[in-house]
């Protein structure tokens, strides 16, 4: 067993940093997966963007690397299909040596009524959000145990890991309650090789995912699902705002953190 070390003696800076350490970004291409793979690259960090849009994840990366001058890779990947993970990490290994933090954020929420919902639709929301976590979660495992440095997994959950949200979203929450339930117990298993593992649960933030899903592409245009999504901190969620918690829970300011998966909702699930 690796005990997970005792930074008191750090300074801000340095728990903050991730200098040096190299991070994996599923469905890094846009949205909040680009906005957390941004904040990891300010910190230092070397990014693999992996996105099921080849287009998306090699912009993504060229963007990240212009900004901070850090190496990136993008490439294509998709976390329903274990092979694609598979050649994503060892490309990554190959550049880079070893991956140190990796990000599930994957995901996909389309909002079907139950009695509409096909069984087809309900296995791929959960071949992609529940199935693809566990699957990259098991290939980022066995990258960390092969430096035995240890390492941090993040999944990103949602409020809909912790209750139901509105109607046509059952597999969705079915799924994401999976995550949260996955990350206790890979943080469990993972403990003795100083993996640490937590979850992250935004509510509504405006993505680009989040308009398509409103049929639009303009955030102005959102403003009536926007206000239902007021929140008690007075505004709807911006990408950086789930960034932050997640460059947190990479970095070794929690460092004593596993297991848990921290709301990011601004009050919303009180
Ligand atoms: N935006 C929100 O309000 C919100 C709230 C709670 C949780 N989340 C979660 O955050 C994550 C990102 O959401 P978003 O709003 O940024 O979505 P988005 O649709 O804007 O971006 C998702 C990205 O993931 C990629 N992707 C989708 N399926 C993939 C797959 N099978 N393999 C690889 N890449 C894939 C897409 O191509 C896209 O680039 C999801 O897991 C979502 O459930 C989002």
């Amino acid at each position: 067993m690796t005990a997970i070390a005792d930074v008191t003696n750090k300074t801000i800076h340095e728990l903050v940093s991730l200098s040096g350490r190299t991070a994996v970004v599923t469905g890094g291409g846009r949205g909040l997966g680009k906005a957390i793979a941004l904040r990891l690259a300010e910190a230092g960090a070397n990014i693999i963007i992996g996105d099921r849009e080849a287009d998306l994840a090699e912009q993504a990366a060229n963007d990240i690397r212009d900004k901070f001058g850090v190496d990136t890779i993008g490439t294509y990947m998709d976390v329903a299909k274990t092979e694609t993970i598979k050649s994503m990490s060892t490309e990554a290994v190959a550049k880079f040596g070893c991956i140190d933090i990796w990000i599930n954020n994957a995901g996909v929420f389309p909002c079907v009524p139950l009695e509409d919902m096909t069984d087809e639709l309900w296995d791929e929301v959960l071949a992609i959000n529940a199935r693809g976590t566990f699957a990259c979660a098991r290939e980022a495992a066995l990258c960390m145990n092969n430096t035995g440095q240890g390492g941090v997994i993040v999944n990103v959950a949602s409020t809909a890991a912790f209750r139901g949200i509105m109607p046509g979203l059952s597999a969705y929450v079915a799924s994401k309650h999976a995550v949260r339930g996955l990350t206790k117990q890979l943080a469990l298993e993972l403990a003795p090789s100083a993996i640490r593992v937590l979850g992250v649960a935004p509510t509504f933030c405006i993505t680009e995912g989040n308009l398509l899903a409103m049929g639009s592409t303009d955030p102005a245009d959102a403003k009536h699902i926007v206000a239902m999504f007021d929140s008690p901190l007075g505004r709807v969620g911006a990408p950086d705002d789930v960034a932050r918690v997640v460059l947190f829970c990479a970095s070794d300011l929690a460092n004593f953190m596993t297991g848990s998966t921290l709301l990011v909702d601004a009050g919303d699930t009180i």
